[in-house]
């Protein structure tokens, strides 16, 4: 049986999250619960920050990808572990800020920024604004001209690798909405755009090759074609482009069979391509960044349930329904995303093979898992879905007029709520 870093069960046979018993919190928070082990995080962005000063120039270093989990404490914790933050809208944003983030170490993304979202992108003075297409280069030099700045921006490239988890392909990657393409020509004119705009200065070159990554080969690849892209951008222009970006994508274990690589396996060749392609091509060796969201807080978020109804379909399948599901958790529904599902209530017993645990959504896809072989629940028991820490409270929705659950931190036998449980009237407060 897989556990996540920090679970464990007790002496009662309950599941304990960094020394605490998730039935007990379960029972005083209310479920569904979204759980964070901060000590995890803490120690995942101590990894990265550590490997990263140790091994790239000075000025690298890695931004939180906020849309894995956004919320006022995460920015905080990353502030207090001297990470940088990706951010992709207004919204994540208005919470780094508000949480005290320092603005210059905010990355802005998004392939289709609204104005407004520059604006106050610009006024805010984020550390960079990574833009994504030539209207956003014009409209950001307007607003710049407007405000009498100079905005420091990344330009998202798509070196031509694609990645999957287990599997990647060089071919087909123009087809994305995101960013411009090396292979066709356009990275290239974009960059010249960008060194003409008046009151933008072109700092970094962006990639992000996937999400939910196992191997390295990928990364040191991208690493490769886009030092080579800074090369071919020196003999065009005679600039050297200060900053490498390699975005996220780093996985995260979701079930036994997966086997994610340590930060500092994955870093290491990451390192090594930088170093040997800048030696090779005779390339000043840029400052990096990477932005990991995954990596750092997926396998820190475990969810509680409780067990609401058992159906046994005589010749077909079990349904263990719970009190969350899609609007919580999407991405069984939205992706088919393995998850492991725990029984925290009981560590012996009779095993239910293939169960399949269901939502409370009204919809027949509103499961979180099928499969599932977990020890027998009954109804009243608290089950726990692990790594869930990125991608869920941050893709919930109140489908169905849900409310969002709490989410509480834990550390070392301490545990505190970050996000309240919302209300019914808060799903009512914008309704006229
Ligand atoms: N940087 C950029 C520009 C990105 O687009 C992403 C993820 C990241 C960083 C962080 O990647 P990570 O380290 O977390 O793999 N909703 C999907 C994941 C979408 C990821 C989108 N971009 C899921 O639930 O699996």
């Amino acid at each position: 049986m897989m556990l996540t870093p920090g679970l464990r069960f007790n002496e009662i046979g309950h599941l304990t999250i960094e020394g605490l018993d998730a039935v007990s919190l379960a029972k005083e928070y209310g479920t569904p619960l979204y759980v964070i082990n901060e000590k995890l995080i803490r120690n995942n962005c101590k990894r990265y920050t550590s490997f990263i000063s140790d091994n790239f120039k000075a000025g690298s270093f890695p931004c939180y990808a906020s849309k894995a989990l956004s919320c006022l404490e995460i920015y905080r914790v990353m502030k207090e572990e001297n990470m940088g933050v990706d951010v992709v809208s207004g919204g994540e944003l208005y919470t780094a800020l508000k949480a005290g983030f320092p603005s210059e170490r905010i990355f802005f993304h998004g392939n289709n920024k609204t104005p407004d979202e520059l604006n106050m992108a610009v006024k805010n003075n984020v550390g960079r604004v990574i833009v994504d297409s030539l209207t956003e280069l014009q409209t950001l030099n307007e607003i710049a001209i407007e405000l009498n700045c100079k905005v420091k921006i990344g330009l998202r490239i798509k070196p031509g690798i694609e990645a999957h988890t287990h599997d990647y392909i060089k071919t087909g990657q123009i087809d994305s909405k995101f960013g411009f393409s090396i292979e066709n020509g356009e990275a290239l004119s974009a960059v010249k755009t960008a060194l003409n705009c008046s009151n933008l200065e072109l700092c970094q070159l962006h990639c992000h090759i996937g999400s939910q990554i196992f191997d390295t080969q990928p990364f040191a690849d991208a690493v490769e074609v886009m030092l080579g892209f800074f090369a071919k951008i020196y003999s065009e222009t005679g600039i050297w482009i200060k900053e490498l970006n390699l975005g996220g994508g780093l996985g995260a274990r979701y079930i036994d069979t997966d086997s994610p690589l340590e930060i500092e396996e994955y870093l290491t060749p990451v390192a090594n391509a930088l170093h040997e392609a800048c030696q090779k091509m005779n390339i000043p060796e840029p400052v990096f960044h990477i932005e990991p969201g995954r990596s750092i807080v997926g396998e820190a978020g475990t969810t509680l349930y409780t067990v609401g109804n058992i159906k046994e379909i005589e010749n077909v399948r079990t349904y263990v329904s719970v009190d969350g599901g899609m609007a919580d958790n999407i991405r069984y529904a939205l992706y088919k995303a393995d998850y492991t599902v725990l029984n925290a209530s009981r560590s012996s017993g009779n095993i239910l093979n293939n169960a399949t645990i269901a939502g409370k959504c009204c919809e027949s896809g509103d499961l979180i898992q099928e499969g599932v072989d977990l020890i027998k629940p009954e109804v009243g028991d608290t089950l726990a879905v692990l790594t869930t820490g990125a991608y869920n409270y941050s893709m919930a929705s109140n489908y169905n007029r849900s409310l969002k659950p709490a989410m509480i931190m834990v550390n070392d036998c301490t545990h505190r709520l970050i996000i309240k449980r919302e209300t019914y009237d808060d799903v009512l407060k914008n309704d006229i």
